[in-house]
């Protein structure tokens, strides 16, 4: 696959500062990948398209998520979480990615799931974390996880999302749920 090929999509694609996100979360999940033993090419790959279709308009979303095998359960969720099971489609039907670990990393990078690969982890991390990010407690964030295995990075992650998420009474994707759910056991049982 032609990288700058998809760099030149992107930069068509996206606004200037979401092509910046994408690029700071490739380098981001590119370095967690070194430091964790995961492919460095599949994070590139899966970082470059986990916003692919972010700034595609809602219907066309919706047309495409019907491709998808569990578009019954998207269709009742919020159009924002659309983009990434619509991304990993677009990277397999646009630039032949077939690698089902890059294919999932693009697909659950938004909402987490039980069952993450570390890679899956690497991207869900990166997107949060990434330098450009500016959010209440993020560098309390950035602390807490620097250093830190992949899961237990992965605990922090989600589970500042999920608290975000509660106190903006915002609805919850259920795989959001079941990955807090398992990190969270998996450290009471440490
Ligand atoms: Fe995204
Ligand atoms: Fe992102």
């Amino acid at each position: 696959m032609d990288l700058q090929q998809v760099r030149n999509d992107l930069q068509q694609r996206l606004p200037q500062e979401r092509y910046e996100h994408v690029n700071r979360v490739t380098a981001t999940a590119m370095e967690l990948a070194e430091e964790v033993g995961v492919s460095v090419g599949n994070a590139e790959i899966a970082g470059l398209f986990h916003d692919y279709a972010k700034f595609m308009d809602k219907d066309e979303l919706h047309e495409l998520l019907k491709q998808d095998k569990e578009y019954e359960l998207y269709s009742q969720y919020h159009s924002e979480l659309w983009h990434a099971p619509v991304g990993a489609i677009l990277a397999k039907e646009r630039y032949g990615v077939e690698d089902q670990d890059v294919l999932q990393a693009i697909r659950f990078h938004t909402t987490g799931r039980a069952g993450m690969s570390p890679l899956e982890k690497v991207i869900y991390v990166a997107d949060l974390i990434e330098p450009g990010r500016k959010f209440p407690g993020i560098e309390e964030l950035r602390n807490r996880i620097a250093g830190r295995s992949l899961d237990d990075q992965m605990t922090e992650c989600i589970q500042h999302t999920v608290k975000f998420l509660v106190h903006q009474y915002a609805v919850i994707f259920p795989y959001s749920f079941d990955c807090y759910n398992e990190h969270v056991r998996r450290r009471k049982e440490q």
